[in-house]
């Protein structure tokens, strides 16, 4: 027991609950299990099984376990506040959720979703049937989805009359089966959930050979999700809101604990601050929440956060990955097939971003196992090895490490077609942390010490290095302005540069195209040339379009981490106004389709949320752009003595 749990108890009884998957053949008796288990732990409402049982004598019907569970899927559903796929329960032991209801429609994808990660799954297969194909698919299934507590439970004994031998035949099948997919369930137990046997009883009389734990004492030994606060904090952040000057981070603890005090850092982007409160609107005052609570809380410095990110502590030994995508083991389940480079959106916790599955390594058959010659796409059922790339740099885990935020969909045509867990971070990504100060393989780099400071060249300027970061629309004026300011700082004595992007391009920037990687590393070069300039002394004015919102926030923090003021510069002006302007001629020809990813209108362009100057320039004159930004420069960047 960790400290946090031994000084509150009552707050993680909620998080105690077992979560718990049935899978297996549609046949082989998951409702029937499901009613059973009800019956046998006393879950039904009072007098709901009295019921229940009348209305089927009076129709003629022998009693169905299996009814208990759909009289209780059809009261959920005339309460809508209740999810649906939430089906409670409890032992002796404690409480537990059956997190989708079988023969609900969408099964698999809320199983693949991982929306209600379970923490066990309990695996059916019909003694009278045997191991089926989908017996298998839901097998690897789990063990795709990162269940490892399974149970094999092997239904529908009274059938075969209860032999012995009959339940050897499935259990060493299935645990070849499981074996090959290195899924170790170690748990196989012989039932009848229509008679009742080794569900909560023990079956002394019909299968005295048996004397293994009951379905429930097999549930009641595994292991539920409060270990996940002994892993690393992740807070997915869901959204921001603002009261009056105040900022609020609202988002759920998936793993850790969060403390009042504690220093947070935000992935991807690298945005670092400190913990100042909890907004509590109810619950219990604490100074810490931990995993699966919510929480709403403020910072100490205002931050770029926005949805998506995840914070994590900086002390957290294990950080999550950033990158622009991973290797994965995915599940397809269609019903469209997915050809390889197709856009799709991938939903990682709170993350939504554009990707495409980039190459397929490896095809698997998810019932046989058999490697699939592999090829340009995905079909219905396929499991695959494959390469994700995503347009813009995401956080993850890898599934090994913190299972939660390993874990990630894909959307196709507006509905979950796909799922996996991400098993590698992707090998050029690995190339280039390494090659970042501060990573890795960087840290046998020591930094050689300037004998001249930043204080003294600011002392001998008159002001300090920093840099003015100008964004926008091509055509909305940046080129325009910053080439004025820079004129006008030169003459007034200023040490001062431009770096414009068409210029970069022209030669540090000559091999980069307008993919979103590649304008993601065009800004990424741009940045570390302005820091360059800056830590020698003089402001710098940038000129690129850069489009991209994390490519920014990743420009400030590498010009913050070297302790260079860094202003974010809107150079605002609607698409129809630089579209009228066109001053290059470039729009026509995006329309024209003569050129590809423009942007504005073949590629995004992602307004800054807080910039810290606009220049509106379809209501002011370069002159009044100009100046407006000379001034800011003049009250942020003149050296006091
Ligand atoms: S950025 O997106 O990577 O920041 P950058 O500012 O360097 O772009 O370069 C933009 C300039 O490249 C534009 O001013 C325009 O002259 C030219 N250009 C050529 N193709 C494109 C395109 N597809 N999208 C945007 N700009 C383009």
């Amino acid at each position: 027991m960790s400290a946090v749990r031994t000084e509150n108890n009552s707050i993680t009884a909620d998080r105690r609950k077992l979560k718990i998957v049935v899978v297996g053949h549609v046949d082989h008796g998951k409702s029937t299990l499901i009613g059973r288990i009800f019956f046998d732990t006393d879950s039904m409402p009072e007098g709901k099984i009295e019921a229940i049982r009348k209305a089927s004598e009076a129709e003629g019907m022998p009693f169905e376990y299996a009814f208990l569970l759909d009289a209780l899927l059809e009261e959920q559903e005339q309460n809508i506040t209740i999810d649906t796929t939430q089906i409670p329960f409890r032992t002796a032991k404690r409480e537990y959720v059956i997190i989708d209801a079988p023969g609900h429609k969408e099964f698999l994808k809320n199983m693949i979703t991982g929306a209600a990660s379970a923490d066990a799954a309990v695996l059916l297969i019909a003694a009278s049937e045997g191991v089926r194909e989908q017996s298998r698919r839901h097998g690897y299934l789990l063990k795709l989805l990162g269940v490892r507590q399974v149970v094999v439970a092997v239904n529908k004994m009274d059938l075969v009359g209860y032999d012995e031998a009959t339940f050897r035949r499935v259990v060493a099948e299935y645990r070849e089966f499981l074996e090959k997919i290195g899924l170790a369930a170690e748990r196989f137990v012989p039932i009848s959930a229509r008679e009742g046997d080794n569900i909560a009883a023990r079956a002394t009389e019909t299968m005295p050979w048996y004397d293994g734990p009951t379905m429930l004492e097999t549930l009641d030994a595994f292991d539920s999700s409060v270990d996940a606060d002994d892993l690393p904090l992740r807070l997915p952040i869901q959204d921001v809101y603002r009261f009056d000057a105040r900022r609020i981070l609202v988002g759920r603890i998936e793993t850790g604990v969060l403390r009042v005090g504690d220093s947070l850092v935000f992935q991807p982007g690298d945005r670092r601050s400190t913990v100042a409160q909890f907004e509590r609107w109810h619950g219990p005052d604490r100074d810490f929440a931990v995993a699966g609570e919510s929480v709403a809380l403020t910072l100490t410095e205002q931050i770029f956060a926005e949805r998506g990110q995840i914070a994590t502590t900086a002390r957290a030994g294990m950080p999550p990955r950033t990158g622009m995508g991973f290797s994965a083991s995915l599940f397809w389940m269609g019903p469209g097939d997915l050809s390889v480079g197709e856009r799709v959106r991938l939903k990682l916790a709170t993350q939504e971003v554009t990707a495409r599955v980039a190459r397929v390594e490896r095809l698997l058959d998810a019932s046989t196992l058999e490697t699939q010659e592999v090829r340009s796409h995905l079909a219905r059922n396929d499991v695959a090895e494959v390469l994700i790339e995503t347009e813009r740099p995401i956080a993850f885990d890898l599934h090994d490490e913190v299972p939660t935020l390993g874990r990630f969909v894909l959307v196709h045509q507006r509905r979950v077609a796909g799922g996996g867990i991400i098993t590698g971070v992707r090998t050029d990504d690995a190339a280039r942390t390494a090659s970042t100060p501060g990573s890795s393989s960087a840290r046998n780099l020591v930094a050689v010490d300037s004998r001249v400071t930043f204080e003294e060249r600011a002392r001998r300027n008159g002001h300090r290095g920093g840099v003015l970061w100008l964004t926008g629309l091509s055509g909305s004026g940046k080129s325009t302005i910053a080439a004025t300011v820079h004129r006008a700082l030169f003459d007034a004595g200023w040490q001062v540069t431009l770096l414009d992007g068409d210029n970069l391009r022209h030669g540090l920037c000559a091999d980069l195209g307008f993919s979103p990687e590649d304008r993601a590393e065009n800004i990424r070069r741009a940045a570390q040339v302005a820091r360059l300039f800056a830590e020698s002394g003089l402001v710098v004015l940038t000129a690129l379009i850069s489009p991209y919102r994390s490519d920014r926030a990743a420009a400030r923090d590498v010009l913050q981490q070297g302790g260079i003021d860094f202003f974010e510069v809107f150079v605002d002006a609607p698409l129809e106004v630089c579209e009228e302007r066109d001053p290059k001629g470039l729009y026509r020809r995006a329309r024209a389709g003569e050129i590809r990813e423009f942007t504005g209108i073949s590629s995004p362009y992602e307004p800054p949320v807080a910039p810290d100057i606009v220049l509106p320039t379809a209501r002011q004159s370069v002159e009044e752009s100009a100046r407006a930004l000379i001034d800011e420069i003049e009250s942020q960047l003149r050296f006091q003595k």
